[in-house]
């Protein structure tokens, strides 16, 4: 009983009017799949310049919201808007939920995170500029003249994560980026995407199927219930940046994240 006391006193839940600035906005998306029912009239703001969690049972529908609202699938009905634009007016990074098939394996490195560059028309010179300066903020210890499968998993996320952030987005989107790496190599990604992040200020929606990695990347966490899906609750996370592994034994982190727990048991099964 007083820890749930205790949860509603550091748990702020927000609303529509709660978050100021607002970068994509998607109303009455409705999705039917093999017949049956994933979104209907689903309604969802996402904040501008802030990280954003999305956690949600498994097959609840986390990878086709992330695609219809990037424009790779289309919804049955809805609109979105971003920052009052439609999608052709912005630009959108994707990191795909598996690595493996993400980048193309007959290109460098090099050449993979160059090729949003070269569809959008950028010079020879100018593409190895933004390749070198992506180099140095990822701070890469490895040859970018290598192959895809001469890399480690790691590396390739970590070449893909790059790729996405080529053309300076003002969105970058994940779906679960760190899944199939190990424990090391995610933690020191993670801490690189907070990097980028403070330093451009990009709007990251991420999909985690870890809780715990949810509430430390997030200033936002979206919790979705099982379908046909809806939005169970939004939880604000506050701590300062760099969130580091003392972050993880900070009383505000384990009650945020004790409470998300506690949501989703109840709109996951
Ligand atoms: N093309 C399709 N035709 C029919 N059903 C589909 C199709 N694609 C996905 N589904 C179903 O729609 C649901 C949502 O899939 P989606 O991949 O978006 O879920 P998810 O939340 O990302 O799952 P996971 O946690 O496994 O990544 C799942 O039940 C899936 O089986
Ligand atoms: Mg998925």
């Amino acid at each position: 009983m007083s820890a749930n006391v205790g949860y509603q006193n550091n748990v702020k839940q927000i609303n529509q009017a709660g978050i100021s600035g607002l970068d994509i906005v998607v109303t009455g998306l409705t999705k039917y799949l093999g017949g049956k029912v994933l979104y209907e009239d689903f309604d969802l703001q996402i904040a501008r310049g802030k990280i954003t969690c999305i956690f949600g049972p498994n097959g609840c529908g986390k990878s086709t919201l992330l695609n219809m609202i990037a424009g790779l699938l289309q919804p049955d009905k809805g609109q979105m808007k971003f920052g009052g634009k439609p999608r052709s007016q912005v630009q959108i990074g994707y990191v795909f939920q598996n690595y493996r098939d993400a980048l193309f394996p007959w290109l460098r490195a090099r050449a993979n995170i160059e090729y949003p560059l070269l569809s959008a028309g950028l010079s020879r010179r100018q593409r190895q500029i933004r390749v070198e300066e992506l180099a140095q903020q990822f701070n890469v210890g490895f040859d970018l003249d290598r192959y895809p499968y001469e890399l480690s998993g790691g590396q390739q996320q970590l070449v893909s994560i790059m790729r996405s952030l080529a053309t300076r987005p003002n969105i970058l989107f994940l779906d679960e980026p760190f899944s199939a790496l190990d424990y090391e190599a995610t933690l020191a990604i993670r801490d690189k995407l907070q990097d980028v992040f403070a330093a451009t200020g990009v709007t990251i929606v991420m999909i985690s199927h870890d809780l715990e990695e949810a509430v430390y990347l997030a200033d936002h966490i979206l919790l979705l219930t099982k379908r046909p899906t809806r939005i169970a609750e939004r939880v604000v996370f506050e701590a300062s940046r760099p969130r580091t592994l003392d972050t993880l034994s900070d009383p505000e982190f384990v009650s945020i994240k004790a409470h998300s727990l506690d949501v989703f048991r109840r709109e996951a099964s």
